[in-house]
């Protein structure tokens, strides 16, 4: 069919106007029913919950089915087997008009917190598995669906219900932790089961100690993080019911056909095969729509509009499942679940030589997306997608699946071979025809077969290469008989390897045939330098490397089967091993509170995130759930294509045209200055008559809705005039010297004479990617004019209520006083939402100040990817001194960042990075410089750590280098180069209250580092495809703004007669729990309990001149400002305790009002004895430093590229924690964070500075599957810090690196398998340690097949920025 732009559609649409009358859709949510007259085939459920009905629980967090922020449950009844389905769903997917008839349960629907809440609600709360939120409704839901499916389900239930859902902020731990009460394995033992681990302790037995041992370690912790005791009981039969109407209904469905009609789209639902056919002759160009996976990510990403809709859903045909003497006929509107359970079924059920093509194709609907797609998305679907990373496409070429395929003129049977994909996206079928069944075949005696998956990210993540094998012998022989190799991902179509099958058949199964195999497939296999979704050395290394698992996998087989051939050699055995995962263990080691603390000081205490109730209800309000204005406007934005050039024309005449369209907002519109900037103002509001990278931002369009808005901004016409030069990488802007000033240099001792005493000196260089923050809740503004003296009202999701103020004021010409910022809290921030925030709202408020009326914008998640920026990339080159005992006694490091077109916070990043150049390291003589590179990509920004990250996984690299090149344990040379008590930084801090030591000598405890190092050596002794790799890596962390004038704080604080007190302080709610840890600070310091303490917001017209929630320091900063003003009002109230010392707190309170006294107060802090001068190398920037050390074990697979991440402890220094379980909270969401930066997650860009990851499908973050198996996270006990507010200490930022003991146990695993090659001593691995990166560094007799070709001589498709 041809894919209809906007400007194609308006003629198309007369094609759907003849006679049509529209049908009401009928169906219930949360037990109401729901008849909608006009229901509108382009409407998503989610729209239609957050827009229509009000229902804003359930959240937006990518619209395209990657995140299960929008998970609902969907229940539909089944008249033929009389029962009721219920299924997690992604509700930005469904179509509104697939609902006719079935029931949804949204996260309002089950519990709130003023009613009950539904025990899946309360325990992810009470377990502290909610921080910032915004995910949350859309795991209750997961988790709900699931236990009305299975009450008692398993842990592998659980994870994978959870495949399909991301969170940012928790580091998934407590989640399944708390969720773990529901299963068989962790029915909650009330305590009884302590030995044997229980979820009240949250201690479990761990493998490598005694029974003595792991007893002792559990009665270190001193109380549990939550009490499982408290939790309501699981009773399903309590659970809201199916509609009975319902039932009703669906009995009389089968005869009925369906129409919606919307503005553009015409929805048709036919009721029978012939109806179907029918209609696919009258409208041959209609899209045919099933799960809606496919066609909607294309209608709401590419641009494509399919006016004509036919919704197959629902015909018995298509549906029916058939077991044949062939193999099993599936209906091509089956989901791939049901797929999945009938395969399961028959694997239980047939000999197992039967089901070998069963079994693989289960292997990868395992890893296929997630549980909500798989619920939906049909196995037709993915055929007719023709899609060449297609999971199951070569398992059915390579199995020969035959296909049946129907028009109104008959019937034809095809077998899935080469053929059936003519081209790119394209297969056989007429236009008339549609896919009516697919036949999976059995297996036969002597035929083997298995299909392999390689994507960068195991759980919900689409291939970079993927396969289906199979092997017939001659019988009783191991001579190939017939052989069938499919690939996805190698080119435009799934391919065969047709040559490779041919050449080896009649060939033995032995090594001569994997020779000629790996030969042939790497001449077969061929992939073009330029190739799109680059990584070409490794796709092709991937089809030789998957062929080798198959080759042992079959070899093995037939040992194992009596063949006449030698059984695969033990320590090539797990490369036959398909990846299984175990369910995680966790113990978390805090220190309590001291004997005799009162009952109601909750400091220190693991008090619960204080809207975490009302997160898992869906209750908690985030800026785009405020209800609409009545005449509020959506608006768009219209950005840049370009990465250099001149604006030559912009033409908005189609898109004012559109529907809805209010205006246009470009440069000219801006009332006060275009001028921006957080420090320096660098950049515009809106392009005037230039870009300098795509994404910029170059005007709005407003519309009376979002759909609107987005339709007509798509539609605004630029013509550009390209400018050179285009610097996108670090290494452009090295060949153009293109940098901002300063450069920035520290430095201490004397290098000359470093050098000479050094007996050895190396030199080494690193690339560290930048990093995508995610928060779950992307950037938005609600700006409401007030209609007077140019005063206007801005909801923001911004970290930096001030300098949102200060720069909207600024671009509306008005008084920063006319200007109010408000913000509730934020699905997350990560440092992305403390200066990027105000280039939405400075455009949003310049729109409502010109329409006067309210304008709102949610940016999609592809646009706040796009326009927003993120962690800084890294280059550094190094050059380091050291001695024959590993002691580094000189470095010179230069450091190039990556700082996009406008300098931000920039400067800050590489100062930061320059004080901790040196990690956790003395080192006598050293020199740091910074280059800060100026290119055509949207501005980089802080993002947790802030630089500091960068800086320290570049000097664990050249650690790591120093101790490879002398051969000796990286631990060994770490900790002899670590700082101890009284030394100096290089910039010249002296180093008091160090806990380095403690911390690493504890994490070696914790960690059984010696016996762990000794299981190490063995396994890879044992293993020669699978390696581990093990590493333990410190951090030191400044805390403080390296902005002197940031350090200050203010708070404000009421007390009202009835005793109650508003709290505000300066910081912002984002998830951290820093509104918790104020009230915390503010009931010890008054005495009173935390129930009587409220916050609602942070605002610019309470607390002004507020610094930014960042820099970890904001518990400290503004702990202290609370605390400040509580004790100013504790003063007040002094006199009416005396007199009244037996009287309550309300009392006191009442007669200090009847007294006329003030009972508001303000409260204030700045940190004592700070700054720092670079010319002079003099001054302190910090006020002191958190500690942390985290050892870390890993096993990659040296085939493929994959790991899995073992093992982990951590112990970190947080002082006197102010609430354990948020700062095991931040510990352990910091953590992952860092494994995604320095494993997993990677932005790709085009030569031409084009973002391709653009959403999660792309971009993966980690997932419930990434986390430790073995996770323990350990608070340094007796740590007080006397820096900070109740002796506590910053926990945001410092956890962030200790992921880098992940990075450096994969280098060490790595190590493990280039030796086995031959090679040893330093090597550059670059982060993130991605499947391509790894496979490509394990170099063996696959990788030479496959050399990369000269750089130079081909344009890549994307560049390392
Ligand atoms: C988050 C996410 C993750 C994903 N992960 C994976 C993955 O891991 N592996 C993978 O392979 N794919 C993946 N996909 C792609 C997609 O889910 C699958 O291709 C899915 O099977 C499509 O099924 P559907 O019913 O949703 O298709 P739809 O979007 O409803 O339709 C897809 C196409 O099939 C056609 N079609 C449907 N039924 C018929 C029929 N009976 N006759 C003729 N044409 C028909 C439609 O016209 C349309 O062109 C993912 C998608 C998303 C959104
Ligand atoms: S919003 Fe639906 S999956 Fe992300
Ligand atoms: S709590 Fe999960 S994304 Fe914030």
């Amino acid at each position: 069919m041809s894919d209809l732009t906007y400007g194609e559609q308006t003629n198309r649409n007369k094609l759907t106007d003849h006679n049509m009358s529209a049908d009401e859709l009928v169906f219930f949510v949360n037990g109401k029913k729901i008849t909608e007259k006009h229901a509108d085939p382009e409407m998503t459920l989610l729209t239609y919950l957050r827009r229509k009905l009000g229902l804003t629980g359930t959240k937006l967090g990518c619209a395209e089915g990657g995140c299960g922020a929008c998970t609902v449950m969907l229940s539909k009844y089944q008249p033929h087997l009389r029962r009721v389905l219920h299924l997690s769903v992604n509700g930005c997917l469904a179509p509104l008009c697939s609902l006719h008839h079935c029931a949804v349960t949204t996260v309002e629907g089950i519990g709130s917190v003023a009613g009950k809440l539904h025990p899946v609600q309360e325990r992810i709360a009470k377990s502290h598995g909610s921080q910032c939120g915004f995910c949350t409704p859309g795991i209750v839901m997961s988790m709900y669906a699931l236990l009305r499916n299975h009450p008692t389900p398993r842990m592998a239930d659980i994870e994978e219900a959870f495949q399909g859902n991301l969170c940012r902020c928790t580091g998934y731990r407590p989640i399944l932790e708390g969720y773990k009460t529901f299963t068989k394995e962790r029915k909650c033992c009330g305590g009884k089961g302590k030995d044997n681990g229980c979820c009240m302790t949250n201690g479990v037995k761990t493998k490598g100690y005694t029974d003595e041992e792991n007893v002792n370690r559990t009665s270190v912790l001193p109380a549990p993080l939550y009490d499982p005791a408290d939790f309501l009981p699981l009773d399903p039969t309590q659970e809201i019911i199916f509609p009975p109407e319902l039932m009703s209904l669906c009995k009389d469905q089968s005869s009925q056909q369906l129409r919606f009609r919307g503005e553009r789209v015409l929805w048709l639902q036919p009721a029978s095969l012939d109806q179907l056919l029918e209609l696919k002759t009258q409208y041959p160009n209609a899209k045919m729509v099933v799960g809606n996976t496919e066609v909607g990510i294309e209608m709401k990403f590419k641009n494509l509009l399919y006016p004509v809709i036919l919704a197959p859903a629902y015909i018995p045909e298509l549906n029916t499942i058939q077991h044949t003497d062939e193999g099993i006929v599936f209906g091509a509107s089956c989901s791939l679940t049901l797929l999945g359970d009938v395969l399961k079924a028959a694997t239980v059920k047939l000999p197992s030589y039967q089901t070998e093509v069963f079994t693989a194709v289960l292997e990868q609907l395992r890893w296929f997306a997630g549980l909500q797609i798989r619920n939906v998305a049909a196995i037709g679907g993915n055929i007719m997608t023709a899609s060449p990373i297609s999971d199951l496409n070569p398992v059915f070429m390579a199995a020969g699946c035959k296909l049946t395929l129907m028009s109104k003129g008959g019937e034809r049977v095809v077998v899935m071979d080469r053929k059936f994909f003519p081209g790119y996206r394209r297969t056989i079928l007429t236009p008339e025809e549609v896919l009516l069944c697919v036949l999976i075949p059995y297996t036969k005696k002597g035929q083997y077969f298995a299909a392999y998956k390689q994507s960068p990210r195991r759980e919900d993540d689409i291939s970079i290469v993927t396969s289906g094998m199979s092997v017939t012998f001659a019988e009783g022989s191991t001579v190939v008989k017939h052989l069938a190799l499919s690939y996805g991902g190698m080119a435009a179509t799934t391919v065969m390897a047709k040559n490779t099958a041919s050449r080896l058949l009649g060939k033995q199964w032995g090594e001569e045939l994997l020779q000629d195999a790996c030969s042939s497939l790497a001449e077969e296999m061929t992939l073009h330098p330029s190739a799109p979704g680059g990584m070409v050395t490794y796709r092709r290394t991937l089809t030789l490397s998957l062929f080798y698992k198959f080759y042992l996998t079959v070899q093995q087989k037939l040992a194992n089967e009596g063949a006449y051939i030698e059984g695969v050699r033990a320590d090539y055995v797990s490369a036959t091993e398909m990846y299984h995962q175990t369910s995680p263990s966790s113990v978390q080691i805090f220190q309590a509170v001291p004997d005799g603390q009162k009952e109601e000081d909750v400091v220190g205490r693991p008090m619960m995130h204080l809207s975490a109730m009302k997160q898992a209800t869906g209750e908690a309000v985030y800026c785009d759930d405020i209800p609409l204005y009545e005449n509020e406007l959506y608006l768009c934005l219209v950005t840049s294509t370009k990465a250099h050039a001149r604006i030559q024309s912009i033409d908005t005449s189609e898109a004012e045209s559109m529907p809805g369209v209010v205006t246009c907002v470009f440069a000219k519109d801006i009332p006060g200055s275009n001028k921006t900037g957080p420090i320096v103002y660098d950049e515009t509001v809106l392009a005037d008559g230039k870009v300098t990278c795509v994404g910029h931002i170059i005007g709005a369009v407003v519309a009376d809705t979002q759909a609107h808005a987005q339709r007509a901004a798509k539609a605004v016409r630029i013509t550009y005039q390209e400018l050179q030069p285009v610097i996108i990488t670090i290494q452009d802007a090295i060949t153009h010297q293109s940098f901002f000033q300063p450069v920035r240099t520290i430095q201490s001792g004397d290098l000359d004479q470093g050098f000479t005493q050094a007996d050895h000196i190396l030199e080494g260089e690193m690339h560290m990617g930048g990093q995508e923050h995610f928060y779950l809740e992307t950037n938005v503004t609600v700006a409401v004019p007030k209609g007077e003296d140019g005063e206007m009202e801005l909801f923001v999701s911004t970290q930096s209520a001030t300098k949102t103020q200060s720069l909207v004021a600024k671009a509306l010409g008005v008084p920063a006083s006319r200007v109010v910022i408000r913000v509730k809290r934020m699905g997350g921030g990560f440092g992305g939402k403390e200066s990027r925030s105000t280039i939405l709202s400075t455009v949003v408020a310049v729109a409502a100040q010109k329409l006067k009326r309210p304008v709102r914008c949610m940016l999609d998640r592809d646009e706040d990817m796009l326009v927003t920026g993120g962690r800084h990339p890294f280059y550094g080159r190094y050059k380091v001194g050291f001695m024959k005992s590993g002691k580094v006694v000189a470095l010179e490091v230069t450091y190039y960042s990556n700082a996009g077109n406008s300098m931000d916070l920039s400067l800050s990043i590489m100062e930061r990075a320059l004080f901790h150049m040196e990690n956790s390291y003395s080192i006598a003589n050293i020199r740091g410089r910074g280059y800060l590179c100026k290119t055509h990509l949207p501005s980089n920004t802080a993002f947790r750590g802030f630089g500091g990250p960068q800086g320290m996984l570049i000097a664990e690299s050249w650690m790591t280098d120093v101790a490879l090149s002398l051969g000796l344990p990286a631990e060994q040379v770490r900790r002899l180069n670590m700082y101890i008590q009284g030394e100096r930084t290089p910039y010249s801090q002296i180093l008091d209250h160090i806990t380095l030591d403690r911390c690493w000598d504890q994490c070696l405890e914790v960690s059984s580092f010696n016996q762990r190092r000794a299981g190490v050596e063995t396994y890879n002794r044992d293993h020669r495809w699978t390696k581990r790799g093990l590493s333990v890596v410190p951090t030191k962390f400044g805390i403080s703004f390296t902005a002197l004038f940031l350090n200050q704080a203010g708070a404000l604080a009421h007390i009202y007669t009835d005793g109650s007190v508003l709290l505000t302080h300066g910081g912002t709610e984002m998830g951290q729990g820093l509104h918790t840890k104020m009230v915390q600070v503010a009931s010890r310091t008054l005495g009173i309990p935390s129930c009587k303490i409220h916050i609602t917001e942070t605002s610019t017209n309470t607390v002004p001149n507020t610094s930014p929630t960042a820099a970890s320091a904001s518990s400290d900063l503004n702990g202290a400002a609370v605390h400040n003003a509580c004790e100013i009002l504790l003063h007040r109230l002094e006199p009416y305790k005396t007199k009244n010392p037996k009287g309550c707190w309300e009392e006191w309170v009442n007669s200090a009002y009847f007294d006329r006294v003030n009972l508001s107060a303000n409260g204030f802090y700045k940190t004592p004895d700070l700054g720092y001068d670079f010319e002079t190398n003099t001054g302190r920037p910090f006020n002191y430093f958190s500690y942390g050390v985290a050892c870390s074990e890993v096993e990659i697979d040296c085939l493929t590229g994959s790991h899995k991440n073992i093992h982990t402890s951590i112990v970190i220094d947080v002082g006197n924690s102010l609430n354990p379980a948020l700062d095991i909270g931040q510990v352990e969401g910091g953590f992952m964070q860092g494994v995604g930066l320095y494993t997993l997650e990677e932005l790709k860009y085009s030569p031409e500075g084009y973002l391709f990851t653009r959403g999660p499908g792309m971009y993966k973050i980690p997932s419930f599957g990434d986390i430790p198996t073995d996770l323990t996270v350990s608070l340094l006990r007796d740590a007080p810090n006397d820096k900070a507010i109740f002796s506590s200490k910053a926990v945001g930022e410092p956890p962030l690196f200790l992921a880098a003991s992940v990075f450096f146990a994969i280098k060490d695993a790595v190590t493990a398998a280039r030796k086995e090659s031959g090679l040893s001593g330093p090597f550059r691995f670059d982060s993130p340690a991605t499947p391509e990166r790894i496979r490509n560094a394990c170099e063996d007799r696959f990788t030479k097949l496959c050399p990369p070709a000269e750089p130079g001589t081909f344009t890549p498709w994307a560049v390392v920025v």
